[in-house]
């Protein structure tokens, strides 16, 4: 609002808030099934997706991150950061923060953001994003190594999320399979002592995926942060202190 005077900046924000609520009836008029009514009445009473516009996070997962990474430091100024399955883009909001990608700290070191989805990604300013890219894809992980600096990073994030097909046990295998590929993924860019941080929907199969993180990485915990819904079966793997590897993807 800078450069505006009081009396503007508070008519423009009277008229976004207005288009804020006719948005939402809008939407809401769009709502055809009960369960769509359901969705639609709980997202917009969502703290988290009120604050997530008043801070100008792309979605409300935002929220997710800053906590996790508030409680156990996972990013850092100078920091190399991948975050697969970024669309629309809060978590690399977040990572660009957190890391300095854009410089907007100019005594701390500046990192560096991919974001990667199977969908489009606006540009982010600090961030490198590759839209349309499937990251369980080799080609696309060739892709990221060139695109970093010296070929590693610090940190993998994945917020990734196969698309639901409201069958849980299908679900859980295919997000499960989604976060074995980012394995291979470290294998092929992860600084030894680097990170992983990886959202699953829990299930059978989750004990597997903890047993082969912690295979590779010398701490693994299971994380619910505030913001993921209490009714979700979504929780995080946090894997720290990737140990050494030898066999590096060829370039
Ligand atoms: C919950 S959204 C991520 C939200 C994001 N963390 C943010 O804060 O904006 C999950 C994303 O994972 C992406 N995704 C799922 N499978 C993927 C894959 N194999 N490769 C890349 N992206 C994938 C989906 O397209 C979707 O955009």
């Amino acid at each position: 609002m800078a450069g505006l005077s009081q009396n503007c900046a508070r008519k423009l924000l009277k008229a976004l808030n207005h288009l804020r609520t006719f948005h939402a009836t809008a939407i809401c008029e769009k709502a055809k099934t009960g369960a769509e009514h359901r969705w639609l009445a709980r997202h917009l009473k969502d703290p988290f997706v009120k604050a997530a516009q008043v801070q100008n996070y792309r979605c409300r997962s935002a929220f997710k991150l800053l906590e996790i990474d508030q409680k156990h430091q996972i990013l850092l100024p100078g920091h190399v950061v991948v975050d697969c399955g970024a669309a629309p883009g809060a978590w690399s909001q977040v990572a660009v923060q957190r890391v300095n990608a854009a410089a907007s700290d100019p005594k701390a070191s500046v990192g560096f953001v991919v974001g990667v989805d199977l969908q489009h990604l606006s540009p982010l300013n600090g961030a490198i994003f590759l839209s349309n890219a499937d990251i369980t894809d080799l080609d696309t992980q060739y892709k990221i190594k060139n695109i970093l600096p010296g070929g590693m990073a610090d940190v993998i994030l994945s917020d990734m999320a196969p698309n639901a097909t409201g069958i849980r046990d299908l679900d859980h295998r295919r997000i499960v399979a989604v976060c074995l590929s980012l394995l291979d993924l470290a294998q092929s860019i992860l600084r030894p002592g680097g990170t992983v941080l990886c959202k699953l929907w829990d299930g059978s199969e989750s004990q597997m995926l903890q047993k082969r993180l912690a295979q590779c990485f010398s701490s693994v915990r299971t994380l619910k942060p505030q913001a993921s819904r209490k009714e979700s079966a979504e929780t995080f793997f946090l894997a720290k202190s990737y140990k050494e590897n030898k066999k590096y993807l060829e370039n």
